[in-house]
């Protein structure tokens, strides 16, 4: 299993993982910006024959309000059932978050993920060490809670 940086003739192999594994999805147009914007901040794990069993979409946030420092952004992580438990997940967070606090100076990271969703909160609370910032009631289409969550990136 290899983790390298993200291409953009990885973005079809992306969205084809996110589509099997998560319902929250997102154009095309919106993985090419990703990638245009911060080509270091997206990775994918492939397997011995190149297929992307695994990915995440990170961004370096946009709209900072005045005073607030920059910060990176998970858009979505997923790895394929199959490759599950094997630390794909844990490498792609910590290749992304090294590159937000190198290469823009991010001071943490931040993500949602739902309240209900037991692997991902056990990934970002307990072996990455996030925190919860704070519940965003109904963020997801079908009304369910998100936990804000962030992560300190200051050495
Ligand atoms: N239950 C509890 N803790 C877990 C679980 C689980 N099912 N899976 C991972 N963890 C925790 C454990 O602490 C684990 O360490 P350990 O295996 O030594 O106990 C640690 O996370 C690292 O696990 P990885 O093997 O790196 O995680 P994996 O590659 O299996 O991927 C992921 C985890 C991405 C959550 C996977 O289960 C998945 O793709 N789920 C469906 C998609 C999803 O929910 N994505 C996140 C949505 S939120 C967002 O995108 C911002």
């Amino acid at each position: 299993m290899n983790i390298r940086v993200a291409r953009v003739d990885d973005l079809m192999g992306m969205q084809a993982c996110n589509l099997q594994n998560l319902p929250e999805n997102y154009t095309m147009k919106y993985y090419f910006y990703h990638a245009l914007t911060w080509p270091n901040l997206s990775y994918v794990a492939e397997d011995h024959k190149g297929r992307i069993v695994g990915y995440i979409l990170a961004k370096m946030e946009e709209d900072l309000q005045p005073g607030e420092e920059p910060h990176g952004h998970v858009t979505s992580i997923s790895v394929l059932r199959s490759y599950r438990r094997l630390g794909l997940a844990k490498k792609l967070m910590v290749q992304s978050q090294e590159a937000m606090a190198t290469i823009y100076r991010a001071s943490y990271v931040s993500l949602h993920v739902r309240k209900s969703n037991r692997a991902a909160f056990g990934l970002y609370h307990d072996a990455l060490g996030f925190a919860i910032h704070d519940i965003e009631k109904k963020y997801y289409a079908d009304g369910e809670d998100a936990y804000s969550m962030r992560l300190s990136l200051k050495q």
